[in-house]
């Protein structure tokens, strides 16, 4: 058992803190925002993330919350690092909050007698590590403070089930850090805790990889797997709308690539674009560390080029579904950038509601946990309502920009009662296929009436598919 601090209290912050304590540790969470640590030390969570309660119900007293990097540091063994990096105007990485960390930590630090890991969890240019140590150094505590990276994969709506079951941990630094971060992980790369109720273990897990490397290379390679995650996404968005050209189907595409190993199946949704706090920083960012190295990484500027084009094609499918918008009610469904999270940064959402509110439509906005902290991104003729109902009434279509599972649920024969046109408009592909043909349907990259459905292969071969 270790005595750990995590500065900052946000999604990863707090996943790793309260994850970390249901596993044994003893963990302090430390913020700046002394709202979210009254919230936290009075047992609420300030974000919504599926499980995390029964973590930190469980984790009990080996967890506790301050705003005072003192009180937090004293003790720790290892300092987790998760604030923010948010990106600047013109898309290259702010390190002021980590800066800002560093100072806090170095007076701190300097009281201690034995060395302290500093392990930096948040998405940093490569050499951010590096540059730590050397002020670490400078600060004269040079063996005191050593500093490691250990980037995080977690999603946003399974961080609870991506922590205790990882594909992979990622170390970079020295063996000192390797050596106490694998004792410290050891419970998840043994897989010796008892899973909670709300993320059971599956039978066919695999135990993660424990991966150490040097600093620069787990900083590049944090980037790296999200830009080639988002560049996947960017590109079947591409090959769906060559689909809807062309007549074929980008599911039955998705399909036939995905099966191949070296492709796989994985992200290859199209939609309305990726969107998030960290795919769009994380790409806008990779192309401007490689820029500042005089290198420039052409299929990355794709990716983002056509990301943010993508968010266009709804709402030209609306068009040419309806003609002119001016006037019409539109039901939007959804406004996070993906289902399981109340997170707005970056939700494709948003763009997509002001466009058609500049087209004329009259837009009512339903989301089932993010319709609160909605408002103010919303232009002031949107309508957001509480009851999913008084967005269809009436309605002439509906547009599904979040595949929340409430809204997949909805029964055919109730939204033709509701509304006056029961068009759906489908931003994520995610209406199953007996719906798609029950009601007048439109997605991205899938033919009207869908050539596949229709083919059977033999019934030897059925069982194969
Ligand atoms: P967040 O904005 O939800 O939380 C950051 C927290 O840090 C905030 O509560 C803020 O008040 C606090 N903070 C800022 N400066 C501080 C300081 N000096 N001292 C103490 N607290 C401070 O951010 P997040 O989404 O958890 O992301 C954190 C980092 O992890 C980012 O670099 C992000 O790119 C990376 N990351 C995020 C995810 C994700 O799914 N959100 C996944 C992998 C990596
Ligand atoms: C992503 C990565 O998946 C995590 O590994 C990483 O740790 C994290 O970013 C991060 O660095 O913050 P997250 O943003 O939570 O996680 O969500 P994803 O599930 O990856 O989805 C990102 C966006 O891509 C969403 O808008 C989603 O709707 C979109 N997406 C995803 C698609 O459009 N198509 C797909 O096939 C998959």
């Amino acid at each position: 058992m270790m005595n750990i601090a995590v500065i900052g209290t946000g999604y990863v912050g707090l996943t790793t803190g309260i994850t970390l304590a249901y596993l044994g540790h003893r963990v302090t969470g430390v913020d700046l925002n002394v709202h979210k640590i009254s919230l936290l030390s009075a047992g609420s969570l300030p974000i919504y993330e599926p499980g995390l309660d029964e973590l930190m119900k469980a984790a009990g007293g080996r967890l506790q919350f301050t705003s005072s990097y003192e009180q937090a540091i004293a003790d720790a063994d290892i300092v987790f690092i998760a604030v923010g990096t948010p990106e600047h105007a013109d898309g290259s990485p702010n390190l002021d909050y980590l800066h800002a960390c560093v100072s806090e930590l170095i007076p701190h630090l300097s009281n201690k007698r034995s060395p302290t890991l500093i392990v930096n969890k948040s998405t940093v240019p490569v050499g951010t590590a590096d540059r730590m140590a050397a002020r670490f150094s400078e600060a004269g505590l040079c063996g005191l403070a050593i500093v490691a990276s250990n980037p995080e994969f977690l999603r946003q709506g399974s961080a609870v089930r991506d922590t205790l079951y990882p594909e992979r941990i990622v170390i970079g630094g020295g063996s000192f850090a390797a050596c106490l971060l694998a004792e410290l992980y050891a419970p998840i790369l043994e897989q010796q805790f008892e899973p909670p109720s709300s993320a059971p273990r599956t039978a066919q897990l695999q135990p993660p990889a424990f991966i150490a490397v040097d600093r620069k290379s787990a900083e590049l390679a944090k980037y790296a797997a999200n830009a080639f995650l988002a560049m996947k996404i960017s590109y079947m968005n591409e090959i769906a709308n060559l689909c809807d050209r062309v007549g074929a189907d980008v599911e039955e595409v998705a399909r036939v690539i995905g099966s191949d190993a070296r492709i796989g199946p994985a992200f290859l949704r199209p939609g309305i674009g990726y969107g998030g706090s960290c795919f769009p920083k994380d790409t806008n960012a990779l192309h401007h560390i490689a820029a500042a190295e005089g290198c420039e990484l052409k299929l990355l500027s794709a990716v983002i080029e056509v990301n943010n084009r993508q968010r266009q094609r709804i709402v030209e499918k609306a068009k040419q579904k309806l003609g002119s918008l001016q006037g019409r009610k539109l039901a939007i469904l959804g406004l996070t950038f993906k289902p399981g999270t109340d997170d707005l940064r970056n939700a494709p959402s948003i763009p997509i509601i002001h466009e058609l509110a500049a087209e004329g439509a009259r837009v009512y906005v339903h989301d089932p946990v993010s319709l609160g902290a909605a408002v103010s991104l919303l232009p002031d003729s949107v309508r957001p309502v509480v009851q999913l109902e008084d967005a269809l009434r009436d309605a002439e279509a509906l547009l599904l920009l979040t595949e929340w599972p409430m809204y997949l649920g909805l029964d055919a024969e109730y939204l033709r009662t509701v509304m006056k046109r029961p068009l759906l408009i489908d931003g994520r592909n995610a209406w199953g296929k007996q719906k798609r043909m029950e009601l007048e349907y439109c997605g991205i990259g899938i033919p009207a009436s869908p050539a596949s459905s229709a083919i059977q292969p033999p019934a030897a071969l059925r069982s194969v598919r």
